[in-house]
């Protein structure tokens, strides 16, 4: 009985092992491109990078814009450190290729081969093309190498939560690249676009299932702040309930937030992908909002 029972026990860890293994690209799911660091710049901007990537505190004469890492992100599972991505090749991503850059962004998956932890929206970045992610890592590159080695987060049992997520990446990571859709407008696709993949706008504003997905049945419909305290407001209908005139007025609060008086784009994170999107070239900011005020 005993014996059965470890064999039942044994078959299970295996089959749980072998579909929480990390299922990587491979050199030939890349495209011929050579990273363009202009264009990477606006996507890194685009994608907040920085927001969560910023210096930690400890860091002194380190410019603060420059994402060397370590600065603490509280999460539902602790209290991450996002690691350093400046070119250093001993600390930061000095050493990765191109494909150990898109498996991160797109799979989840770090340079050793270990999942890594969805608190990083690669759930997100990958509905993005692989061109421009290529981009953003040609932008990095330009960037001042700094030494700052990363820092172990503080979560409990890190190394079975990694390995789980394998078997939660198999419902919850939808790899679906985000197509255009002939019947819409150029500026509408392509804040559609930047909205579902760059942006992460999905990450904060729609609800999770129980199982930590995206509710896409309430897509954009606003929820709890992922990151803990408060409520995440919806960016549906935000002409039709008067919170803004259209979408040009959307695309002025984007711009220029508390600046010009508006509210509720300052707390909860939202201040910084407020000040990410003002750095956005004006027609980029248009087409989020022209996408979002479509959104009833
Ligand atoms: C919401 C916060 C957040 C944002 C935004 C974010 N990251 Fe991260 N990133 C993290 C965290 C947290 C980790 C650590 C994940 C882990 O340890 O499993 C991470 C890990 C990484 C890694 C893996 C590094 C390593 O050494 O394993 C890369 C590469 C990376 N991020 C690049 C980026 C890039 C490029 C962007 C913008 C396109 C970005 N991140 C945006 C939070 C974020
Ligand atoms: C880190 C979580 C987070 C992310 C990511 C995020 N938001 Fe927000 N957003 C918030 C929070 C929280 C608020 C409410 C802020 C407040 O009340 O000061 C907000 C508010 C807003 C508002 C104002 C809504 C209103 O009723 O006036 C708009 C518009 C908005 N976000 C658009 C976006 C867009 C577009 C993106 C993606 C590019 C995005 N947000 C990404 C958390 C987030």
């Amino acid at each position: 009985m005993l014996s059965v029972l470890a064999l039942l026990a044994a078959l299970g860890l295996g089959a749980f092992w072998l579909l929480s293994a990390p299922v990587p690209l491979t050199a030939a799911d890349l495209p011929a491109h050579t990273g363009d660091p202009a264009r990477g710049e606006v996507l890194y901007h685009a994608s907040g990078c920085h927001s969560c990537h910023l210096p930690g505190p400890e860091l002194t004469g380190v410019d603060a814009l420059i994402p060397a890492g370590n600065a603490p992100l509280k999460t539902p599972v602790g209290t991450l450190y996002p690691p350093n991505l400046t070119p250093d090749p001993d600390t930061g991503l000095g050493n990765w290729t191109d494909l150990e850059f898109v498996n991160a962004m797109q799979r989840g998956i770090g340079k050793s081969g270990h999942n890594l932890i969805p608190a990083f929206p690669y759930t997100s970045y990958a509905h993005m093309t692989r061109e421009d992610v290529i981009d953003i890592r040609a932008y990095l590159a330009t960037l001042p190498a700094v030494k700052n080695p990363p820092r172990m987060h503080d979560m409990a049992l890190e190394p079975i939560v990694r390995r789980g997520l394998g078997l939660w990446k198999r419902v919850g990571l939808d790899t679906t690249i985000t197509q255009d859709d002939p019947t819409q407008p150029a500026a509408w696709n392509r804040g559609r676009y930047l909205v579902n993949g760059p942006g992460h706008c999905n990450e904060c504003h729609t609800p999770r299932t129980l199982i930590m997905t995206s509710d896409l049945s309430k897509y954009l419909a606003g929820g709890p702040h992922p990151e803990g305290d408060g409520k995440v407001p919806s960016l549906r209908g935000l002409i039709e309930r008067g919170r803004y005139k259209d979408a040009n007025d959307i695309k002025l609060a984007l711009q220029n937030g508390e600046l010009l008086g508006y509210d509720k784009l300052s707390s909860g994170g939202m201040g910084k992908v407020q000040s990410n999107i003002s750095k956005l070239p004006d027609a980029d900011v248009g087409a989020i909002a022209e996408y979002l005020a479509s959104l009833k």
